[in-house]
């Protein structure tokens, strides 16, 4: 996450500089229901939505950064930790 610079955006508790203020904190991401106010926080969805948030919800602000599928996985296990 470090390497994809999403804490440019989001801060995200353990990963080196991420402070972002422009979207919303990614602390405590596991105890959320939605993602985005509107997809279900499951897995799968999460995935989903770090490869292509367009994909999912038309009006997203989040870009699609080029995170492959491999990464998008370990990304969204680690987000699930953060309660
Ligand atoms: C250019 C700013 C920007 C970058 C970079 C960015 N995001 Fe986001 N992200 C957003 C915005 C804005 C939202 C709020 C939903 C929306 O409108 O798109 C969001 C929403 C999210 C959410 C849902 C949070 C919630 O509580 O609903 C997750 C998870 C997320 N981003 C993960 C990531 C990850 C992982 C990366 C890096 C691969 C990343 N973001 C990079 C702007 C960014």
């Amino acid at each position: 996450m470090s390497q994809y610079q999403c804490g440019s955006c989001h801060a995200i508790p353990g990963v080196a500089d991420a402070r972002g203020v422009s979207a919303v904190s990614l602390e405590g991401f596991a105890r959320r229901s939605y993602i985005g106010g509107r997809l279900p926080n499951r897995p799968s969805t999460l995935e989903a939505w770090i490869i292509d948030p367009h994909a999912q919800i038309a009006a997203a602000n989040m870009p699609a950064l080029a995170v492959s599928p491999e990464q998008a996985r370990d990304m969204a296990a680690y987000l699930r930790t953060l309660k």
